[in-house]
């Protein structure tokens, strides 16, 4: 599949989805979401993908926001169409049932910051910023940044964040829990493949059902969410991924997982 604005590379049930408009610090217009929108649709139902890495093209950035050419001009009308095309597709990455890993090579801004909280997994580059600075703009996060950074890091880190417009380095996201780790620059792909290809050899079923529980805590009641958890947990136990799995254990080896 070939796109203009990102690239898409498969090897090894990893695939790695690349923002590629470096002269524009890999802002995103209209054009790079719709792209999105059809990769993640196509990795989605893709047998051959277990898990997908996002990142951005060049030394600089990973996402410098959403296209500021096109915030010219937008009304009350179009401003709310805009920002739910924003909010559909990084649901879309949020719910593919696949884990996401953000690994975020460089200035992680407005829409950018709201790519990575849309992943699972948050792997930063020392060399990382972030922030959502669309208050100096006039405007606020609108591809789903109030509600995600809000419940990541807290209502009282996220309102500074959002009001202040001001950013951030690697060692501070990492300390308030922005991300989960952050590597020396030149190491960070290769940490983030290490890291797909171990999630990778897991039973799939069992990684999709973790998956589904986790994020089900957005939208349940902690009561509901213990019912979800249970219905996995039993489909879990009816997988042969689980039965070799236990059986690996009392043998003292490594599972090999057929993901049924
Ligand atoms: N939208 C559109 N174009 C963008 C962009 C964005 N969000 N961020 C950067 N660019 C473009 C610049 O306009 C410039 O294009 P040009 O060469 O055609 O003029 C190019 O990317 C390089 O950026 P530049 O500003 O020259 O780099 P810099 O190192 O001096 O500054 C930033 C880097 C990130 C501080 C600065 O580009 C910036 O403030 N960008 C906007 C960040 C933002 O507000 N994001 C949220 C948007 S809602």
């Amino acid at each position: 599949m070939e796109f203009k604005n990102i690239l898409l590379a498969i090897e090894n049930k990893i695939a790695v989805v690349t923002i590629n408009r470096p002269d524009k610090l890999n802002a995103i217009n209209d054009a790079t979401l719709t792209e999105l929108e059809k990769c993640f649709s196509f990795l989605k139902n893709n047998d051959e993908v277990n898990v997908v890495i996002v990142t951005g093209t060049g030394e600089k950035a990973f996402v410098a926001g959403a296209d500021i050419n096109e915030l010219n001009g937008l009304n009350v009308k179009s401003g709310k169409i805009f920002s739910e095309k924003g909010q559909k597709v990084f649901s879309m990455i949020e719910t593919l049932e696949k884990p996401v890993i953000a690994a975020i090579n460089g200035l992680a801004l407005g829409g950018g910051c709201e790519l990575a909280l849309a992943c699972h997994i948050r792997l930063a580059s020392d060399k990382a910023k972030f922030g959502q600075p669309e208050i100096h703009l006039g405007i606020i996060p609108g591809y789903g940044g109030t509600q995600r950074l809000t419940r990541l890091i807290n209502s009282g880190r996220s309102a500074e964040l959002i009001l202040s417009g001001e950013l951030i380095d690697a060692a501070e996201a990492l300390r308030i829990g922005l991300v989960n780790k952050v590597y020396p620059h030149s190491e960070l792909m290769n940490k983030a493949k290490e890291l797909a290809v171990k999630i990778s050899s897991k039973g799939q079923v069992a990684v999709k059902l973790a998956l589904q529980s986790i994020l089900s805590c957005n939208e349940m009641t902690f009561k509901e969410g213990f019912k979800t958890e249970a219905e996995s947990f039993g489909k879990c136990c009816g997988t042969e991924d689980s039965k070799e799995g236990i059986k690996a254990f009392f043998e003292k080896r490594k599972p090999n997982f057929k993901n049924r």
